[in-house]
């Protein structure tokens, strides 16, 4: 009996999966709809040199940059830059930077385009660059045909983070609605992670003011279903809040139509544990696990072991236990 319960709930995620063809939205088709842990991704691409280089990388399919208020070195006029915190000088600006991106997509077809998420550091930031990208939008939408993906942290999170919030979610949400309904509102936590902490979690009460927070800034049902929404996650801590973030997407009540999470490193994290990954990536399912990972481009700075060839051994246990289960019955 246990056994025919585990069997018809994995046939039911597995055809919810497929039926909901998480992510399988604008620009239709850039996704692969039932994995996105393969999506590959730069990191803080804050200076024309890094933006260079990783838009001639064929590898690179998303560019994760940060924003703050700052001069370009060169100038005196405070405008958006790319940099991230303490920096406020950079010698590229968010529209150096979208520019040059949709230079760069314009004559590619969507599935070969660059993504970008926006990683917004302090609210002045935000309204500019959305209503600057609205601009675009508005003389010409082809030109935004690509993953655009609006990120902040707007709540307090693990463990214990007593950092301070510097973006307003529901202003956040409501300026993206605004400006930019099709982007992808990408919503996380404030995070710290040290060693002395790493065994902290996304807590159930964290994860509810999320959701309380959301339920509260879309009341609009049309709006939510319509809503692309990911939730990154500090992949250290995330490894080990499996079943709050389960809770989270299945069942505090977000109820958007194909929810994920991002998770993401900081530069000097502790190793992952590769075999807690996998455990995460299973739980909570592929389809909607976003890696922005240093190993989603092969680099193994972080891991001991190399990720590609043990996704591919898993996949296969997975298959196979499926099959067994299948036999066994
Ligand atoms: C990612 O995986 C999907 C499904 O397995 C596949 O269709 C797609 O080509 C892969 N993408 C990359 C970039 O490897
Ligand atoms: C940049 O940071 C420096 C040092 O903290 C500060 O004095 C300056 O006002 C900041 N500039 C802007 C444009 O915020
Ligand atoms: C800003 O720069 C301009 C020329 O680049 C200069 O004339 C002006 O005095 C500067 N303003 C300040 C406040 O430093
Ligand atoms: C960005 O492109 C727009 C329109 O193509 C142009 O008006 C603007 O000057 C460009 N900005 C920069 C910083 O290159
Ligand atoms: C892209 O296409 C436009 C118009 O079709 C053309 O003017 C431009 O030179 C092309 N750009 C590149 C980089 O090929
Ligand atoms: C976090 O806060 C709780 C409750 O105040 C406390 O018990 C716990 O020790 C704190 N954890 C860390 C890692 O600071
Ligand atoms: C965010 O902004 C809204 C609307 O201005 C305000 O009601 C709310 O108190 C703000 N939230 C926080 C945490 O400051
Ligand atoms: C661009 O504008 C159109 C028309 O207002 C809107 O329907 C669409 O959602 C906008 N694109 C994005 C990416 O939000
Ligand atoms: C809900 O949002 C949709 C599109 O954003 C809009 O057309 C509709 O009028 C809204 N409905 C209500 C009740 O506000
Ligand atoms: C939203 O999710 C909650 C909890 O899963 C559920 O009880 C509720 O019926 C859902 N509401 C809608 C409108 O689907
Ligand atoms: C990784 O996690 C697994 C499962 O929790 C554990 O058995 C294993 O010892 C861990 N490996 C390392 C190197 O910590
Ligand atoms: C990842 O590897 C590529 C070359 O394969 C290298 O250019 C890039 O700098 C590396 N990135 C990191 C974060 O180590």
């Amino acid at each position: 009996m246990g056994e025919l319960h585990i069997i018809t709930k994995w046939i039911f995620v597995m055809s919810l999966a497929m039926a909901s063809s998480a992510l399988d939205y604008f620009p239709e088709g850039y996704f692969a709809s039932t994995d996105v842990t393969n999506v590959t991704w730069a990191h803080a691409v804050n200076s024309k040199q890094l933006l260079d280089t990783n838009l001639k990388d064929s590898k690179v399919q998303m560019l994760e940059a940060d924003l703050v208020m700052g001069t370009l070195a060169d100038s005196n006029e405070t405008t958006v830059i790319m940099a991230h915190p303490p920096t406020n000088t950079s010698d590229l600006s968010f529209e150096m930077f979208l520019n040059q991106t949709m230079e760069y997509n314009r004559n590619l077809t969507v599935e070969r385009r660059k993504g970008i998420k926006l990683d917004f550091k302090e609210f002045p930031a935000v309204e500019s660059s959305l209503a600057l990208l609205a601009r675009f939008n508005e003389s010409n939408p082809e030109l935004l045909r690509f993953p655009i993906w609006i990120n902040a942290d707007i709540l307090p999170g693990p463990v214990n983070a007593s950092s301070t919030v510097n973006v307003n979610g529901t202003l956040l949400i409501q300026l993206q609605k605004q400006y930019l309904p099709r982007s992808t509102l990408s919503l996380g936590w404030t995070t710290r992670l040290q060693d002395d902490v790493k065994n902290g979690s996304y807590t159930r009460e964290q994860v509810d003011e999320m959701a309380n927070l959301i339920k509260a800034a879309f009341t609009n049902d049309t709006e939510k279903a319509n809503a692309q929404v990911t939730f990154p996650l500090r992949a250290g801590i995330a490894l080990n809040s499996i079943t709050n973030i389960k809770y989270f997407l299945d069942e505090a009540g977000i109820n958007f139509t194909s929810p994920s999470v991002t998770l993401w490193e900081g530069a000097s994290d502790p190793k992952l544990n590769i075999t807690e990954l996998e455990q995460f990536k299973e739980a909570i399912h592929k389809s909607r696990v976003f890696l922005d990972l240093p190993y989603s481009l092969g680099n193994d700075t972080s891991a001991s072991l190399a990720l590609f060839p043990n996704r591919f051994i898993a996949l296969s246990l997975v298959s196979l236990s499926f099959v067994m289960m299948l036999i066994s019955r």
